[in-house]
């Protein structure tokens, strides 16, 4: 969703370092984009203190050199919510004397109030947005107090979860607060940055402040300074040293990032297989000794959270609660200072796990977080937070945090038992099964079957116990970047109203894993089949009943790892088959920020 980039410095090139910064943002989702400056002298031609340019669609071959010269510049992708993608509502939004600019992240939930009671009569709105509000609102009462002052106020009169970024032409500086939407802060040498994602900042600098809820911070190219926003009073910044490296934001050989991020599974597979065991072993202690346990995700990181709690329960004999993060926050109350909660994502930012985070917090219950953004609200959020390790996932559709996932819920499973060798045996196996598949002639028949089904318009998914999130998560994949209308479902539902819908030449795939769900599930895809359906066998052994057979070896619990690889690869040649971009989906966002 919307993503900020912001920079004060020497540099008389910002409007370019800031539109390069929104260029690595683009990956969030976005439908459209501006960039401000500060000229850097008066030029007759230019009758605003400020300069910008917005556009509506992706930010393709544009350019931004009809912008000026200037060391002080911000950026903004925006992911609409109110108001359609128009260039008048791209940010950024100017006051009414174009003295200021502002970009925002967020959502303002008492716009109508504000614009309405303190600003309607004597300020002129050119958008339909939330975010313009803020602007004069600023312009309003920094008629009678400082700049400071003025941020400060306006932002503890809005409500909802924001993060905004004043740019003020005549101080030439950067105010920036933050309440529930990201926010980091990057320092250089005679430069400073904001972003709404660390990795952005990664050509410039690694070193950084994660802003928290209800901060505000001025910058200049020389100086940065923090606050409380409810006080007023100084902060001291929490300053850190990334260790990430520049190249994981890249494309290499490859021409999607969803495919370098599927084919950077077996080694990220491999490596958990193997890497130290501790932290494993003190959260499956955790587990142990709560008086339940509950795991919550939004999108593919609920999936997991289903496949966790199948996992645990057939693995170690635990019982698991799983729930989605929209929803978990309208069944907590059940929740004790003993209860544990274990939140799965990959951003560490999607605002309907942070919300119902905070209210499991709020009742004292413990929270364990699976992320894979280090220093993400999150994982700041948390009690104890495991790292994925699966290095910066760029692609929309999110791929292998997702397989990560289900390899450290593998390994905490096993460990429950007291056996976590045999857990990272079984990892390590579907580290090299997924290898297999990412290779010929495995590719081949997925191509193949992406050729054969790209003019389809419905596809049904089915399987049973493991395979039942396996199968959910095919469907949201080939949904998400294909726009082929694809659903998931437990093998034994069909019967009770999927089947219905089954055709000639509808095709089915079914999951048939050598485990006890073999049987049943084969029922089920000879239902498929006598109604006509294409059924696409996914198994380690090929059957009669197959019109297309995808191999996939066993590896006993694990084997949902490469059966996801499968589904991952055949979304993305079905999206390339249909012309598709696989990165960017339309309508979606890699990072969703807003309830
Ligand atoms: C978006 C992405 C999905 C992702 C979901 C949850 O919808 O498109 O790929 O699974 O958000 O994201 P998270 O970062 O919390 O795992």
């Amino acid at each position: 969703m919307c993503g900020i980039f912001g920079y004060a410095g020497t540099k008389k090139d910002a409007a370019e370092i800031v539109f390069s910064g929104i260029r690595s943002l683009e990956y969030r989702g976005y439908d459209s984009w501006g960039v401000g400056v500060v000229p850097a002298s008066k030029s007759k031609f230019l009758i605003s203190p400020l300069a910008v340019k917005k556009q509506v669609g992706k930010i393709g071959q544009a350019s931004i050199a009809d912008l000026p010269q200037g060391s002080i510049a911000f950026g903004h992708t925006r992911w609409a919510t109110h108001g359609g993608a128009t260039v008048e509502n791209a940010h950024p939004h100017l006051d009414c004397t174009k003295r200021f600019a502002v970009i925002h992240n967020g959502i303002i939930e008492n716009y109508e109030m504000v614009r309405d009671k303190i600003l309607r009569k004597k300020h002129t709105f050119r958008s339909q947005t939330d975010t313009e509000v803020v602007v004069h609102l600023i312009e309003e009462l920094a008629q009678t107090q400082s700049l400071r002052q003025a941020t400060r106020q306006a932002f503890n009169l809005i409500e909802g979860l924001n993060a905004f970024i004043v740019l003020d032409s005549q101080t030439k500086q950067l105010i920036a607060v933050r309440n529930g939407s990201p926010l980091v802060v990057g320092f250089g040498r005679g430069e400073n940055f904001l972003a709404s994602d660390a990795s952005a900042l990664l050509p410039y600098t690694k070193r950084v402040h994660f802003m928290e809820d209800n901060e505000m911070v001025i910058i200049t190219d020389s100086q940065t300074e923090f606050f409380e926003t409810k006080s007023g009073k100084k902060l001291k910044p929490l300053i850190q040293t990334l260790n990430w490296s520049f190249a994981q934001a890249d494309l290499g050989k490859f021409p999607h990032f969803m495919l370098k991020e599927i084919y950077e599974q077996p080694k990220i597979l491999s490596n958990i297989s193997q890497v130290s065991t501790v932290e494993i072993k003190k959260i499956a202690g955790l587990i142990e000794t709560a008086f339940g346990t509950y795991l919550v995700g939004c999108g593919t990181a609920a999936y997991a959270c289903l496949a966790g709690s199948y996992l645990f329960s057939k693995v170690s004999g635990f019982h698991l609660n799983w729930a989605i993060g929209s929803e978990f926050g309208y069944q907590l109350d059940f929740l004790t200072p003993k209860s544990l909660v274990l939140a799965l994502s990959q951003s560490g930012e999607t605002m309907d796990i942070l919300e119902s985070v905070k209210k499991a917090k709020a009742k004292g219950a413990k929270i364990v977080s699976l992320v894979n953004v280090f220093g993400s609200s999150l994982y700041r959020l948390s009690d104890y937070s495991l790292l994925m390790g699966a290095g910066s996932e760029k692609a929309v559709a999110s791929t292998k945090d997702f397989t990560a996932k289900l390899a450290h819920l593998t390994l905490l499973a096993y460990a429950l038992k007291g056996k976590i060798k045999d857990g990272q045996k079984v990892v390590a196996q579907a580290a090299k099964v997924a290898a297999g598949i990412c290779q010929r002639p495995d590719l081949s028949r997925l191509k193949k079957l992406a050729k054969l089904l790209k003019h389809k318009d419905h596809m049904y998914i089915i399987g049973r116990g493991l395979s039942y999130p396996a199968a959910l998560e095919t469907a949201l994949k080939i949904k998400e970047i294909s726009y082929i209308h694809a659903e998931g479902l437990p093998a034994g539902e069909l019967k009770h109203g999927p089947l219905a819908l089954v055709e000639k030449g509808t095709p089915c795939l079914a999951f048939l894993p050598g485990d006890e769900t073999y049987g049943a599930n084969l029922a089920g895809s000879m239902e498929m089949k006598a109604r006509g359906g294409y059924l696409i066998g996914i198994s380690y052994k090929p059957h009669e009943i197959f019109d297309y057979y995808i191999p996939v070896a066993d590896c006993r619990e694990a084997t949902i790892i490469p059966n996801v690889v499968v589904a991952q690869l055949l979304a993305y040649y079905l999206a390339i088959e249909r012309g598709l971009d696989p990165d960017k989906p339309r309508h979606l966002a890699k990072s969703v920020t807003v309830k």
